[in-house]
């Protein structure tokens, strides 16, 4: 009975998506004069009608194409990229923000409650779809790699607003190509805010800065250089010798003498990040993946891996004009024995790739920040920035059985609990049930003779924000836990305990590692929500 459920319901999704496919080909027809009052003829005629007959009324509408591109990184000769462009349909349009001289996609800003069309049209020569990394919108919403498109097909997203005010963001999910897609420049950022936030009053407009950061190497002809697909540096991820923020290097913010909101998200494939201050005071942190902490936190330094964001607070109000400063990356051990060795294994025996010239966990600068002019702006630290809700742990339906995922390797292979992804698959351990709250435990402590194989992971699930209830193991400084996440590190010899809500949204979802390289090589998996 519960299997027929399951395979009922994926079958389900699996015609809804041929519709919204097919709704992707709509032709000019479907258009109907007066319903979009701002959609002029020369837009109707560049995107043609994504939309038929839905009752589903947009407060946004917007067109997402990812196509190829070029953009001016370094002095010299034009880098070849693929990156997203976006046009408004309805809507203001400053809730889309164009980076002009990156390759990153434009940052999307939307509030809380309000209803988002997107109509993506695929223009790489690559399959893909958009997966809107840390919203809580349905199944078919998601960006499942099953729901990919070819090049020239469109995919209609349609959903509404529903997580709190914070800084999330969007990257292509097709199977086994996330890692190399987001390399090409396929990524932005989609920011939400909400009334709560708006009445904390932190620093917005000029003094709210998004700093996208992300590792990438050069060709002498400027071009983006990818790993060489060997098993071995898939193993490890992609390390680009530049360290690029916001698409750019050597990047300066130039800022004023006041408060500012730093919001930090790691579009790296597999670089993490030990943030600190170069002066050497603490960071103050005011938010993280799902948006506001309850209350700002300090830190020395802050792990940053794949996916995750983080936001501060940094005020300039007492430094002089003039004053230099830094965001660094400490030097750290990406695993105590186990990742290093393995690293230096691979050094010495494995190929000498290009990406060893700056390993994981070497220490260097990855943005200045210079004070350059003189403002009178008081703006105070809100000692109470956002309502979170105590956890309740024992409301957990397997409080006394955490579900446990293992994180290991098999074969040259990291997997989760032994298993690699299938596109359909979902093991009788992967369902949950609608309405229940869970506690999963993820482990990476290795076994048996693997354990010198050990490396940092950074778990994200699809479609929800968690609570960190309880993490053990070997590096207990440099999280923070405190707020909503969707994207966790693990690293060696670590475990971690999550509480999930599975209060809405049945269906398939995905879980993975977002080490982008060991996703695109299998260390995902989907987990189902069953419906009662
Ligand atoms: Cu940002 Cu499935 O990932
Ligand atoms: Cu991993």
């Amino acid at each position: 009975m519960k299997k027929q459920n399951t395979t009922r319901e994926i079958a389900g999704e699996n015609s809804r998506r041929q519709f919204l496919k097919l709704a992707g080909y709509g032709t000019l027809g479907l258009i109907t004069g007066g319903f979009w009052p701002r959609l002029t003829h020369s837009a109707a005629s560049e995107y043609p009608g994504t939309i038929s007959k839905t009752e589903f009324l947009p407060d946004l509408d917007i067109s997402l194409v990812a196509q190829p591109d070029e953009v001016a990184v370094l002095p010299g000769k034009l880098t070849q990229v693929w990156r997203y462009h976006a046009m408004m349909h309805k809507g203001d349009k400053n809730r889309v923000i164009e980076l002009p001289r990156s390759y990153l996609g434009p940052i999307i800003k939307a509030n809380k409650g309000e209803k988002i069309r997107i109509r993506f049209k695929n223009q790489i020569p690559d399959e893909s779809i958009v997966h809107w990394h840390g919203l809580h919108v349905p199944a078919i919403m998601d960006g499942h790699p099953r729901y990919v498109i070819p090049q020239g097909e469109s995919y209609l997203y349609e959903f509404e607003v529903k997580n709190r005010a914070g800084t999330y963001w969007y990257h292509p999910h097709p199977h086994g190509r996330t890692g190399p897609q987001v390399y090409q420049g396929l990524a932005g950022l989609f920011l939400v805010s909400d009334e709560q936030e708006q009445a904390v009053g932190l620093p917005d407009n000029e003094y709210d800065v998004p700093l996208v950061i992300q590792d990438r190497m050069f060709d002498p002809d400027n071009q983006l250089v990818y790993t060489s697909g060997h098993r071995m540096e898939q193993m490890t991820g992609f390390l680009g010798d530049w360290i690029m923020v916001n698409g750019m290097p050597d990047f300066i913010l130039p800022v004023s003498t006041c408060a500012y909101r730093l919001r930090l998200l790691n579009g790296s494939n597999s670089r993490i990040y030990k943030l600190a201050w170069k002066d050497g005071r603490p960071l103050t942190i005011i938010g993280t993946d799902g948006g506001l902490l309850e209350m700002p936190v300090n830190r020395q330094y802050v792990f940053l891996s794949p996916g995750e964001r983080l936001e501060i607070w940094a005020d300039f109000s007492d430094s002089p004009v003039g004053f230099e400063t830094s965001i660094i990356s400490l030097p750290f051990d990406t695993g105590g024995m186990g990742g290093s060795r393995m690293e230096r294994g691979m050094v010495m025996g494995g190929r000498m790739g290009q990406s060893q010239s700056l390993p994981n966990g070497a220490g260097f600068s990855i943005f200045k920040i210079k004070v350059a002019k003189h403002v009178k702006k008081i703006q105070p630290l809100p000692q109470k920035l956002s309502e979170i809700r105590p956890l309740k742990q024992d409301e957990a339906v397997n409080f006394f059985r955490p579900r446990q995922f293992y994180l290991t390797m098999r074969h040259m292979q990291w997997s989760i609990n032994g298993r690699v992804f299938q596109m359909e698959d979902v093991a009788d351990d992967e369902i949950v049930q609608l309405g229940s709250k869970e506690i999963w435990e993820f482990n990476n402590t290795g076994g048996g003779m693997m354990h010198m194989m050990n490396m940092p992971h950074p778990i994200h699930l699809h479609g929800k924000q968690f609570r960190v209830i309880e993490r053990s193991g070997v590096m207990h400084n440099g999280y923070v836990d405190e707020g909503w996440k969707d994207t966790v590190l693990l690293m060696p010899g670590e475990r971690i305990r999550i509480l999930v809500d599975f209060d809405d949204y049945p269906g398939m979802f995905l879980y993975h590692c977002h080490n982008l390289e060991h996703e695109d090589m299998g260390m995902m998996r989907n987990y189902f929500v069953r419906e009662q």
